[in-house]
């Protein structure tokens, strides 16, 4: 796979097709693996590009903290490395979703299109940020193990637990590969991440939000609110799917990524 050399960290990261650039971030403990349905189906029209966020899959950690801004700067900075200074389509999962915000409030005129998936624009309330604080304990604690098994059921929708055992699989390999010390760093930056709820109700970019019906880690009452804040936002409800819904859907959710850049006016692009 290649690797590009950032400020202080070799990343790794898929890059296939050509057209439109569009960007595939993961979400949290996961890496670049979670978008293989995205990059197979939509490499015929789009230059997709995965990255492994820094200590996540095969990209090194470095020593910043793993803020949303750091982590949207990341972004910029492949992005930079790889010759692409056009706009572009961003599509980001949970975490994704959050880094995905960082690189719009750092970078506006960047972004043509975005793509928000299984995420919510608040800031951890004071309960979320106390329950961070607890797994950061649990994980120093009794490292990675834990904190994977307790949140392994709840990423995928009822119908993938019980009848795809492949999806479960997978997920399981994807997570069992994250350190300890990322999960750790991961935490801190969810953790104080900014409020983005103004930011995206001011923004002017095309948006398609993209929900499980099932998702139990973000209830879906949370991507209606963030319909209603963002103006023009598109709501695509994906059903049988939780919060992994690219993995357990991923007909439904390239048709919805599709449809949702076919419509945006050329210029934009
Ligand atoms: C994720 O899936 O990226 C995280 O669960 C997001 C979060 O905990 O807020």
């Amino acid at each position: 796979m290649p690797t590009i050399m950032l400020s202080d960290v070799n990343i790794c990261f898929e890059q296939h097709g050509s057209g439109p650039p569009l960007l595939f971030i993961h979400g949290y403990p996961l890496h670049r693996q979670l978008w293989e349905g995205q990059w197979n189906a939509l490499a015929d029209a789009y230059q997709v590009i995965a990255p492994d966020l820094r200590g996540h899959g095969e990209s090194e950690s470095g020593v910043s903290p793993h803020t949303m801004q750091n982590l949207a700067q990341d972004c910029f900075d492949l992005l930079e490395k790889l010759g692409i200074s056009a706009s572009l389509y961003v599509c980001g999962l949970s975490m994704g979703g959050y880094i995905a915000m960082a690189m719009l409030r750092l970078h506006p005129e960047r972004i043509a299109g975005l793509i928000l998936t299984a995420t919510r624009s608040a800031a951890d309330t004071p309960e979320g940020k106390a329950n961070r604080d607890k797994s950061i304990l649990l994980a120093q604690a009794q490292g990675a193990k834990p904190i994977i098994d307790s949140m392994l059921p709840r990423l995928l929708s009822p119908k993938s637990l019980e009848s795809r055992p492949e999806i479960v699989q997978t997920a399981h390999e994807i997570m069992s590969s994250i350190s300890v010390n990322t999960i750790i760093k991961d935490l801190l930056g969810l953790k104080e991440r900014p409020d983005s709820t103004s930011l995206l109700a001011a923004s002017a970019q095309p948006t398609l939000i993209i929900h499980g019906a099932d998702d139990q880690i973000v209830p879906l009452a949370e991507a209606q609110t963030l319909q209603k804040t963002i103006p023009g936002a598109q709501l695509t409800i994906l059903p049988d799917a939780g919060h992994l819904l690219n993995l357990e859907t991923p007909g439904l959710f390239n048709a919805a990524i599709r449809q949702f850049i076919r419509k945006i006016p050329h210029e934009q692009e």
